[in-house]
């Protein structure tokens, strides 16, 4: 929603496919200026924001600590480990505690795909609930972070060819991504092997093999091969995968000198992308790590207004 002051507002962020595509391109636009503008840590505001991450995570929850630490809000971190989680406690009761305690927005991943719809619904829970990726679901920042990176090399989305290529079907980066790449305009492949790709990607693109395309893309947006969710499958071969379905050094000298090459990263050096080409000229994989920060920045930006508008409202009563 964008509110009376023209400002983008969202209770919580939790899938794309709620968002409009004004409200993405607020976020996309925000997050720009955040890069242009570069604003030192702001002074100390009153919220608090937590992050619960119940599954591992360096970029995404280190970005959305910086983030929050530059616009100035209370960082509260939990450990799961630590937590009454190891009592039995569930997400539920956890987030329930949080919101009592006086939490505003609560980041979290969690292997549950769709863990947030219980915590959305509670009308008990106040705190903002803000997606950090649920298990093979969505990865909300992750895709405006993407859509971010290729706006800044494009300026637009319309007709660019891009490929996902990689663990589909375990990917919620490609959940995310592929939602609103379509909608924005662009003409989507899928590249996988049969075993990960389902049909819930017929919908929005061709499956297609790597060599078949490579010369045409305009983005080669790589997965990693998500081996902790490959439970009882067979056994990987790295250099199998590498030659069929990673990009090589022959690969990236077929892409269009225009082209980009993207991965959400943890990168699996070797095997979805050849060590070196992780820092080659066409690779933005740095930009998106950078480029984290800014949109994680716009995606609090959004949810503070939310409440910062309810409190107003409040008062006026
Ligand atoms: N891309 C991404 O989500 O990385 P992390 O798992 O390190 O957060």
């Amino acid at each position: 929603m964008i509110n009376q002051d023209g400002k983008l507002a969202l209770q919580h962020l939790v899938t794309m496919e709620t968002l409009s595509n004004e409200e993405v391109m607020a976020l996309v636009e925000n997050a720009q200026e955040y890069k242009k503008t570069n604003p030192s840590a702001q002074s100390l505001k009153e919220e608090f924001v937590a992050n619960m991450f119940f599954e591992s995570s360096t970029r995404t929850h280190k970005s959305f600590e910086v983030a929050e630490r530059r616009l100035g809000y209370k960082v509260v971190d939990f450990d799961a480990s630590t937590s009454s989680v190891n009592k039995g406690e569930t997400l539920y009761d956890t987030v329930l505690t949080m919101s009592a305690i006086g939490i505003d927005v609560c980041v979290i991943r969690h292997p549950q795909d769709s863990y947030y719809e219980e915590l959305i619904a509670s009308p008990t829970i106040k705190s903002s609930i803000v997606n950090g990726g649920d298990g093979s679901g969505q990865h909300p920042s992750q895709c405006l972070l993407d859509l971010m990176t290729i706006y800044e090399e494009f300026g637009h989305f319309d007709g660019l060819k891009i490929a996902i290529a990689g663990d589909l079907s375990h990917s919620r980066v490609a959940k995310s991504n592929m939602i609103m790449l379509k909608r924005l305009g662009a003409e989507l492949y899928f590249i996988a092997p049969d075993e990960w790709h389902t049909d819930e990607f017929d919908e929005y693109g061709k499956h297609v093999q790597l060599d078949d395309v490579i010369e045409e893309l305009d983005v080669l947006m790589l997965l990693r091969v998500q081996h902790e969710r490959h439970h009882g499958s067979e056994e990987f071969s790295e250099a199998k995968y590498n030659k069929e379905f990673g990009l090589t050094h022959e690969r990236y000298d077929r892409l269009k000198d225009t082209a980009i090459i993207m991965h959400p990263a943890p990168v699996n050096r070797g095997v979805e992308i050849d060590d070196d080409l992780v820092e080659s000229p066409k690779s933005r994989i740095v930009e998106q790590m950078t480029n984290g920060v800014y949109v994680r920045m716009a995606i609090l930006d959004a949810i503070m207004n939310y409440r910062n508008q309810q409190k107003l409202d409040e008062e006026n009563k």
